[in-house]
Order: C-alpha cells, then structure tokens, then sequence
C-alpha cells in the first residue's frame, strides 16, 4: 500500500516529500507541516460514495471484520497509508451519531430536519480525538514506535493514554498544571499514562514535547500532536460519516470549535480529495468557532490573513505572535479544551477555509455556556468547547451568514462528562474546581495508582521526569 502514499510539505514553494515510514515533526527542508498524500491514479478507483454501505453488516474478529467495524477505517480507501488491514490499530472509535436536533432547532427558528449534531462525545475515549489517533496509532505501529506523547487541553491525552495502554506502548502526556477539566485528568491517570503537569498552559506544553521529539531523539518519542499529519487523516473521516448519515447529500454548513486547527484542517482536506476523486458534488461551507478568549484565528483572519495563491501571509502571523509575547498574553476561556492561543494548524485552517468557503466566528464564555446547557437541555449534551459550535451558529444566523433555511451540522467534539464542574457551577453556582483544591487530601494507595508529576517548565526537569538524562538538555534550548 504505502508505494502509493507519502508525505509532503504543504508550502508549494517547498513541496518536500518523504515516505510514509518516515517520521518528522514538520518539514525537515523548510519547517512547514507536512500532508499525507496519496498517488489516487495508481489506487483502485471509487466509483460511488456508496461502495462504503456494504460494510456496515461485515462484524467479526478477522482483521477486516475490525476495519469495517471502526467509523474510521470502515472509509479505508479514502486514507490508504496503512500497509495491511492486520496493521491497524483500532478500538472500535467512530460509531458515532448525527442526531437531528429539531427541539433545539426551534429555539433559534431553524426549521425542522434543517439542524443537525455530529456527537462526537460518543467516541471510546469520549471525543472526536479518538478519529485521528487510531490512524496516528496505526502510523505508530508501521514505523515500530514504542513512546508516544502529546501535549494537550485533556481530550488528546485521555485518547492517547486510553490507545498507548491498550497497544502496548508508553503513552506520555504534558498537560498545563490546573488547566486541564477533572474528567480528562482522571482518564489519563487511570489509562496509565505517565502524566506530566507542567507549570504552564497548553501552548508552553506544546513547546516543550515538540523541543523533545526534534532535540531529544534518545528519549524516543513519537509524537501524537496535531502537527502529526496522520492524525488529521483519520479526522477525515467525521466528513464521511456525515454524508452518510445524509444518505451521501452534503449539507449547506459545518460549524466546528477551532483549537489547536487540526479538526477543521482535515475536514478541508476530506472534502478537497472527494472533489478530486469526483465522489461529491458540492463542498459544504465551513464555520470555524474561536472562543473569544484565544481567538488567534478570529482575529488574524478578520485582519485579512487568508490563503492566496497556495500560500498565506507568514509575516503577518508572526508580527501578531510578537504582539502577543509583548503583552504577555495567555489564552484564557471557560471552554479549557480550546484554550490556545498558537494554534500549530493555522496554515492549515486557512487553506481549509479556502476550499469550504469558509468564515471565522468568535463567542464569549458566557454564550458558550448557554448554548453548552441548551444542547443539553435538548440532546445528549456535550462539554463547553463542543457548544462553541452552536453558540457560533447563533451568532452567524444573526448576521445573517447562515439563513435559517439552510442545512447545518455542528460537531459537538467532547462527551458532557469531560467537565462536569463547568455543569455542576452553571445550575448551583458551587465552584467544584475551588473545592477541589483546598479539599484534605489522604494518600493514594491501590495497586494500579498513578500519580501526576509536577514539573517545572524546563527541558531538564520534563527528561529527568520521564526517566531520561537531564545532561540531553545540556546545550539545547532551554
Ligand atoms: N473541542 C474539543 C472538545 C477539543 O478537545 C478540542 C481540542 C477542540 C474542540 C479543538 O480542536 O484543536 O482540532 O481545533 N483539543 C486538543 C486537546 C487541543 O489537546 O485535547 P482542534
């Protein structure tokens, strides 16, 4: 299979490409981030979007059997890196719903049939990160990785961890101390994976694992981020599952929550590869929610930083970024999961805006938490950064973007239960967070415990916690 895929250097003036069993962080050429790409002329041909209906009754423990099962990799031909269906290591993520949300439609005068959700909560690990980390696991296991890492707003490291403990590698996670929901703390720990909380938030986090990955080869890692391109390859695949939920008819709109970008990225790219193997016949337009909080995308995209001819204003971004570093400004937002203020993606985003026609919405914490309780109210809920979406919806029927005759899927990405103290502090006003930290504490003492490990925001001290020489700091960035 893999004679057929590569990767590639998304800056056209660059273009590097490298093979699949390479593993880089970014363009070892050029430093941009790098794309699965597939040679479709040599790979069999897809005559119908409807070829992939047959698998929905294949069940079974064959290897094929447990492809078709996964809502991931039942779409195989449209991610074909992968060398065999033995290969693949999946837990069964992506048997997700979308739901037609006509009660909560009726609250904002949308016709029935026209509002739909994409429940991504109801992934194994409780995300949609579950999509894009059976496709980097599968990439893994090809290349024979053994340690896996990521730095993370909780949802990328509960699926991590809960993937790592199940194939068998050592999952590592850096997450900001104190920035991360209870519900993904707790699933990381009981996942087994070795957590570190760093004394800082995700965008220092982020910094660190990747200083690692690139500085620090003998620590061995394989990273998981976003910036690994074979993540977003498995996110594809929450576009294929809506057009088939759609009985294959692309709706007028997707309204998504825009983090660290790599959701959004890899919906752009489905549906570019759709176009180009002719297996659709209209792109859907593409809303991309910041929380107003850590609205770097918001703000630079309104400040006309869009992708033209196949590239986009570098210059501005980074005249933005040193904006920022001079404030000293931090991301901040009740929907912790999006709390980001350098999203890796960008690029990325812009081009996807760039194929969906896409806009660029912000929402404050305040709509965020309303909406959050109204999907609730009349759903299966969903945590605060997933209700981002809904609450961007509002605001874009407001304007007028979005006409209430028009059919609109939102992603509500994580499950309710990720935050339970954003709910608990909406319906009684009691911070559980707050008590949480001022709560007697007993020491942990069952067999499997796991404790998080404090560590300083230093190269030294995050090698020395995860078992290496501190001496590989030595001379490298600190
Ligand atoms: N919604 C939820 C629930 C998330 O956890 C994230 C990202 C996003 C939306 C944004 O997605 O980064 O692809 O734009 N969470 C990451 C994490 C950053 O570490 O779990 P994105």
């Amino acid at each position: 299979m893999t004679d057929t895929a590569f990767q590639q250097c998304m800056n056209p003036a660059c273009g590097a490409t490298y093979a699949i069993e390479q593993v880089h962080v970014a363009c070892e050429r050029c430093g941009s981030l790098l794309d699965v790409r597939y040679d479709w002329n040599k790979l069999p041909r897809l005559k119908s979007l409807r070829f992939f209906e047959h698998r929905w009754s294949t069940k079974g423990t064959a290897a094929e059997g447990r492809a078709d099962f996964s809502g991931v990799w039942r779409f195989r031909e449209l991610l074909p890196f992968y060398r065999a269906e033995e290969d693949i290591v999946s837990i069964g993520e992506g048997r997700t719903v979308l739901q037609q949300a006509d009660i909560l439609a009726s609250h904002f005068g949308i016709k029935p049939g026209k509002l739909l959700l994409q429940y991504e909560g109801l992934n194994p690990s409780g995300s949609f990160k579950d999509n894009g980390m059976t496709a980097a696991f599968t990439h893994a296991r090809l290349v024979g990785a053994r340690r896996v890492a990521c730095a993370s707003t909780g949802n990328t490291s509960a699926s991590l961890a809960m993937f790592a403990s199940l194939s068998e590698m050592q999952g590592v996670v850096f997450i900001g101390s104190g920035k991360i929901s209870v519900g993904k703390l707790s699933q990381a720990l009981d996942y087994g994976a070795l957590t570190l909380q760093i004394q800082g938030d995700f965008d220092a986090c982020l910094r660190r694992v990747r200083q690692i990955a690139v500085d620090a080869p003998e620590m061995g890692i394989y990273l998981m981020n976003s910036v690994n391109p074979f993540r977003l390859e498995g996110q594809k695949s929450i576009m294929y599952r809506i057009l088939e939920a759609r009985d294959w008819e692309t709706p007028d709109w997707i309204i998504v929550p825009g983090g660290n970008l790599g959701n959004c990225s890899a919906f752009g790219k489905a549906f570019a590869e759709l176009q180009e193997l002719g297996l659709i016949k209209k792109i859907p337009r593409l809303a991309i929610i910041n929380a107003a909080g850590a609205n770097t995308l918001y703000t630079l995209f309104k400040q006309g930083v869009t992708w033209k001819d196949n590239w986009y204003d570098a210059t501005a971004v980074q005249k933005h970024y040193a904006v920022l570093a001079e404030q000293d400004y931090h991301a901040h937002t009740v929907a912790s999961a999006i709390e980001i203020g350098h999203p890796v993606n960008l690029p990325k985003a812009l081009r996807a805006l760039s194929i969906m026609n896409g806009v660029v919405e912000e929402v404050t914490d305040e709509e965020i938490l309303e909406h959050r309780a109204m999907v609730a109210r009349w759903g299966f809920g969903c945590e605060p950064a997933s209700a981002a979406s809904v609450a961007g919806l509002r605001r874009l029927l407001d304007k007028q973007v979005i006409s209430p005759d028009e059919s609109v899927v939102c992603i509500l990405t994580g499950h309710e239960l990720k935050d339970p103290n954003v709910t608990v502090k909406y319906h009684t006003g009691i911070d559980m967070k707050a008590a949480q930290d001022t709560a007697p504490r007993s020491e942990p003492h069952g067999k499997y415990v796991n404790r998080p490990i404090p560590v300083e925001d230093s190269l030294e001290a995050i090698i020395t916690a995860m078992g290496g020489d501190p001496k590989l700091a030595t001379n490298r960035r600190k």
